[in-house]
């Protein structure tokens, strides 16, 4: 049986980490890091979402600030608000939460954000740095980052000639992961909807990603025993055996089968999850270390 890899564990230590060198950060020089996330309308998920980025950042010690804006703002003050936060000096990082309305264009907004505030690593920058390996100064998507934490709890930092599949194509998951498992020296493919023989494809993996968003496609017999198991899915499927109307969360991975031939593997949920936000943290911090003149702390 696979060991399972504990994302609140993992996510909490890096939260702890984010605490202790923010309390550092105040005591030698006077400011504490800021995080504005800006909410737009009124999507249940999204709200949830938001109000625990915002939560998390108080717990750190962190300045946070929280908009929340009605669905019908229009894209020019949206771009105003962002401007406003790229000048304000309390702010270190700024978190535009999607979707947007439709009426908005999120690329236009996202793209407005200051690299030096971007978070979230969607900024063109620092895509752009992820691509290249200029790893020193980009600021990373938050669950990629994470997950190659756990990667790294498995198999230490160097990857060297072990083969990754990475299942899903998407700009915040799929690429940005393929991107850092390429720069820590693994045999990168990149699987998406049109990829042949997917299951033998994943079955050469010593190290599988699932970020498809489609409830337990990656069966038992997708995964090479031993293999390194990281499902970054979140799905809720209707769960009758829980009574009726009940739901429940599953990954892209079919856990009960993949567990018994991976090495190690993340539960749905309790491991990538935890890792997003935690990530997000420290990203809000590396943002004020370089503000301040310091050099990017550790995670
Ligand atoms: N919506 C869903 N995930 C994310 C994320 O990581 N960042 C932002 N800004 N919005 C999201």
């Amino acid at each position: 049986m696979a060991d399972i890899i504990d994302g609140r564990a993992v996510g909490e230590e890096v939260i702890e980490k984010v605490k202790r060198l923010t309390a550092e950060l105040t005591a030698a020089g006077g400011t504490n890091p800021g995080l504005a996330t800006v909410l737009v309308g009124e999507d249940p998920a999204s709200q949830v979402y938001v109000a625990s980025k915002s939560r998390k950042a108080k717990e750190c010690g962190f300045h946070s600030v929280q908009h929340t804006l009605p669905a019908d703002t229009s894209e020019a003050a949206l771009l105003e608000l962002v401007e406003r936060l790229n000048a304000d000096r309390s702010i270190n990082g700024i978190l535009v939460q999607l979707p947007l309305p439709a009426h908005v264009d999120a690329t236009k907004v996202i793209q407005a954000i200051s690299p030096e505030k971007d978070v979230d690593g969607f900024h063109f920058i620092n895509v752009g740095k992820l691509g290249t390996g200029a790893l020193d100064t980009a600021f990373v998507p938050c669950t990629p980052a994470g997950c190659m934490l756990l990667i790294e709890r498995v198999r230490g930092k160097d990857l060297s000639g072990l083969n990754a599949v990475v299942i899903g194509r998407s700009n915040i998951v799929g690429k940005p992961i393929a991107n850092l498992l390429l720069a820590a020296n693994c045999t990168v493919t990149v699987a998406h909807s049109r990829t042949k023989d997917l299951p033998a494809l994943a079955r050469s993996a010593d190290i599988l990603v699932a970020a498809v968003g489609r409830p337990e496609m990656v069966r038992g017999d997708w995964v090479k025993p031993g293999a390194t198991v990281i499902d970054v899915g979140i799905n809720r499927i209707p769960a009758p055996d829980k009574g009726e109307g009940k739901t429940r969360l599953v990954g892209d991975v079919a856990f009960a089968e993949a567990e018994k031939v991976a090495g190690a593997i993340t539960p749905v949920p309790g491991g990538v999850g935890p890792m997003t936000i935690a990530l997000l943290m420290a990203n809000t911090l590396t943002a004020a270390c370089f503000a301040a003149g310091r050099k990017r702390p550790a995670f």
